[in-house]
Order: C-alpha cells, then structure tokens, then sequence
C-alpha cells in the first residue's frame, strides 16, 4: 500500500511481478515467461520443471485423476489448471507427505485376501493418495459412499478399485486411533 508522511518522499510500492507458489511448505519465486509461459499447466511446472515426478500426467485432459495434488486443502487436477493461476497458493504433491503418513500406509499395506492389492502398476497410485489426503483431512470417517464419490474421478486401469476402497477404509482407521488429521 502507498505509504506518505511529512517531509519524506512518497514512495509507491511496486506489485511484485513475480508468480510466488508454495509447494510442499516452501515458497517458490518464478519469473513470467522466463519460469512460467501463459499457457504452461501446474502439471508440467511441477513435473517437468520442479522434478516432482510424483504426479502423473496420464490423460492430460482432466480424464483419469493421475495428476492429483491437493490445492490449498481441496484435491485438482493439476493437468487441468494454469500454472499462473496457482499464484500465491500452496500445493501439496505425494513427495510433501511423511513416509509414515496413514493414507501412505494404507495404501503400501493393503493386500488383503477379498479386497486384494491397492495398487498393481501404481500410475494412479499417487492420484488416489491424494484425494484420499484431502477426503479424510476434511472427513476423518467418511461412508463408503463418501468414498466412492471423492475417488469417482480417477481411473485405475489394473482395476485395484476394491483394494483401493479398503486402503481407505484403513487410513481412516489409522488416522483415529492416532487422533491426527492432519
Ligand atoms: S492426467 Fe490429469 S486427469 Fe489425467
Ligand atoms: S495400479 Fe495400475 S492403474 Fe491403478
């Protein structure tokens, strides 16, 4: 805000110029169209640019929720979103979770005969971690039918889907008996 007293000079501050996004807790400075071309999506500037290889562009047209992140708190399709638009946001990807995180756990352990693995080539792995993430940070225990409508959009093409719903069930299990949401 420009800011004036007696007998100084008025100064004008500058909008910065720069594109500030926070990902996995740090802030990032980029420079328009040095760093970041009007048409580059999140997708690209986090994989290919930023090395979270994490995410993965499969369809890149909003098809198959393999490129997943969590967007302040919410789950996107980063293949779907401008970079430029994520100015002043904070993102999370796999690689900002703990190795122990329960939704990781889960979805590592799940093996279970009647429900079987959770994920067999794991290219969507990542994308169902993630909304899985932003599902039970906001709904600790939600209905299988919760489930089933906060994962409707990703595709898991090895058909893990009844060991994914499990995974589910398990971090969400995980999560109450440690009490933690985060
Ligand atoms: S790669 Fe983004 S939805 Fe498929
Ligand atoms: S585990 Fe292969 S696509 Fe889901």
């Amino acid at each position: 805000m420009p800011t004036s007293s007696k007998g100084t000079k008025k100064t004008v501050a500058k909008p910065s110029s720069h594109i500030k996004i926070k990902i996995n807790g740090c802030w990032h400075n980029f420079e328009p169209e040095r760093d970041i071309t009007p048409t580059m999506t999140l997708s690209y500037l986090l994989r290919e640019k930023l090395g979270y290889t994490g995410l993965k562009v499969s369809c890149d047209e909003g098809g198959c929720g393999a490129c997943t992140v969590i967007l302040d708190g919410k789950a996107i399709l980063s293949c779907m979103m401008l970079a430029v638009a994520a100015n002043g946001h904070e993102i999370l990807t796999i690689e900002g979770l703990e190795k122990n995180d329960p939704v990781v756990e889960a979805f590592a352990e799940q093996c279970e005969p009647g429900y079987g693995t959770a994920l067999q080539c794991g290219i969507c792995t990542p994308g169902f971690v993630m909304s899985t993430k932003a599902l039970l940070n906001e709904n600790p225990i939600p209905t299988m039918a919760e489930v089933k409508e906060a994962l409707s959009g990703h595709i898991c093409r090895c058909g893990c889907y009844a060991g994914i719903a499990q995974a589910v069930t398990h971090a969400s299990e995980k999560i109450a008996r440690k009490g933690d949401v985060s």
